[in-house]
């Protein structure tokens, strides 16, 4: 377990497949660590046929032995982290390992409350941004504000609370409906409070915690939530979440610097989805597109949203493997393609006389560009049960070498399936491992 951290990231608009890549990894490390977004992750991990999907505990909680953090960067929300907690233990998973940074800041109701009432409000000018409506901008920005923010240390402090949750309803009483229960001071924090109990024994200062974890020689797996398309630098503006996706914010997210990891391993899958408003320039409305919904049970885990397909698009993956400095790429719901007679990979964009392999990370100006494709045959197999390169049929290695070679890094993993076994190993993410060990 010893050597440097790991970071998995994932590299288009979300949902990927980083609960199961990082489900793969866990075991080889101390501890998993979260360190952005909050609620609006939805990461399935599926184990001997069981489903789990977790929205704020880190995908390491299946191993005991792995600590999960969620680290000071995460906008935690009580309730769903709380339901979540009793959901696995109910299913009989030791959560005991679960740790949460006092420093975090808490989603309130009142977020809530105005993650919807702004999006019921944009949508009449078409700036709607189809959030998951979980309170994550509005907690960001008082975090940023610093001004009613509660963190999760307040949560222990019951004069504190009263007093941060009398700022914040003051203030969001000049736009939030009138009278709504979201700002009732007495019963938000009679409700905090309680759920600040029953999560005491758990908070902890996780920079320290982290930082003694590497002193001691143990690894950390960092996982990302949301995505770097979906970063609020990085990604298509302003249709993005509210944190930095990328492994650039793990530093600030975590309380680790950079130079503690050692591999970043990027997760895209073998075509494109995206949930909720913005460009996504090879959508595919249309069959194609439905019979990769449906194969691909493309719905949302947070929101159960179907969520929009197109193809692969190789121009937004290797932006999204230079902005964070991918070691390997980990390819996902490979299996999903099979049965398409030829498969479509976004080579470049055309805009009028200008052709450009450049992405463009600016919601409007993306959604002016035309996807130019190369077209390579398809497979007809069913790879779910392939566990070695050697086991795919040849269209599909050729799929998955333009993938690498467009990127330009080597290829780690392919997941095959959603259970934790349907998964090849190229050996490079292993020669990583031991490079950075
Ligand atoms: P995340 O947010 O990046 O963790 O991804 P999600 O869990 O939201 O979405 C990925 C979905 O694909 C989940 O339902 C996974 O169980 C499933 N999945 C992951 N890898 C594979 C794969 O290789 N093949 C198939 N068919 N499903 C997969
Ligand atoms: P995981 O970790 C897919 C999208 C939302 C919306 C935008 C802003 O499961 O990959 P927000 O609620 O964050 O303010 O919504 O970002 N979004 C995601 N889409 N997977 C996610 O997480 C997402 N997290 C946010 O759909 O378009
Ligand atoms: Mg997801």
């Amino acid at each position: 377990m010893t050597g440097k951290s790991t970071a998995v990231v994932g590299l288009q608009w979300g949902d990927e497949g980083k609960g199961k890549i990082v489900d793969v990894l866990a075991r080889e490390h101390a501890a998993v660590v979260r360190y952005n977004g909050g609620a609006n992750a939805g990461h399935s991990v599926v184990v001997n046929g069981e489903r789990y999907a977790l929205h704020l505990v880190p995908s390491g909680i299946l191993f005991p032995g792995v600590k999960a953090v969620i680290g000071n960067g995460v906008v935690v929300d009580p309730e769903v982290l709380l339901a979540e907690i009793d959901n696995l233990e109910v299913r009989g998973v030791d959560t005991s390992g679960l740790v949460i940074s006092s420093r975090a800041h808490v989603v309130m109701p009142y977020h809530k409350l105005e993650d919807r009432t702004r999006e019921a409000a944009a949508d009449s000018d078409g700036r709607k941004i189809g959030t998951t409506g979980r309170g994550i901008g509005p907690a960001y920005a008082d975090k940023a504000q610093r001004f009613g923010a509660v963190r999760v240390c307040d949560l222990l402090d019951r004069d504190r609370l009263r007093r941060r949750v009398s700022e914040a309803a003051r203030l969001k009483a000049g736009f939030l409906p009138a009278g709504a229960e979201e700002l009732n001071v007495d019963a938000l924090v009679d409700k905090a409070a309680a759920q600040g109990e029953r999560l005491r024994h758990r908070v902890s200062d996780t920079t320290y915690l982290l930082n003694e974890i590497i002193d001691s020689g143990g690894r950390l797996l960092f996982e990302g939530a949301n995505a770097t398309l979906l970063d609020v630098d990085h990604g298509t503006y302003p249709f993005v979440t509210a944190s930095n996706a990328t492994v650039l914010g793990i530093g600030p997210g975590a309380g680790v610097s950079p130079t503690c990891i050692g591999r970043v391993l990027g997760v895209a899958k073998a075509y494109s989805t995206r949930v909720g408003s913005g460009p996504l320039p090879t959508e595919q409305n249309n069959d194609i597109g439905n019979r990769i919904r449906e194969r691909g049970r493309e719905y949302g885990t947070t929101t159960g949203r179907p969520r929009r397909v197109g193809w692969i698009d190789l121009v937004a993956l290797r932006y999204s493997v230079m902005v964070n400095r991918v070691s390997a790429l980990c390819v996902t719901l490979l299996d999903v393609l099979s049965g398409l007679d030829e498969l479509k990979l976004c080579v470049a964009y055309r805009m009028g006389e200008r052709v450009t392999d450049c992405f463009i990370p600016d919601g409007e100006e993306l959604g002016k560009v035309e996807p130019v494709y190369e077209t390579l045959p398809g497979f007809s197999h069913d790879i779910t049960s392939a566990r070695s390169m050697d086991e795919l049929p040849g269209p599909a290695r050729a799929y998955l070498d333009r993938i690498r070679s467009f990127a330009g890094i080597p290829i780690g993993l392919v997941s095959v399936g959603p259970e934790r076994s349907q998964t090849i190993s190229t050996g490079v993410a292993r020669e990583l491992e031991s490079a950075t060990a």
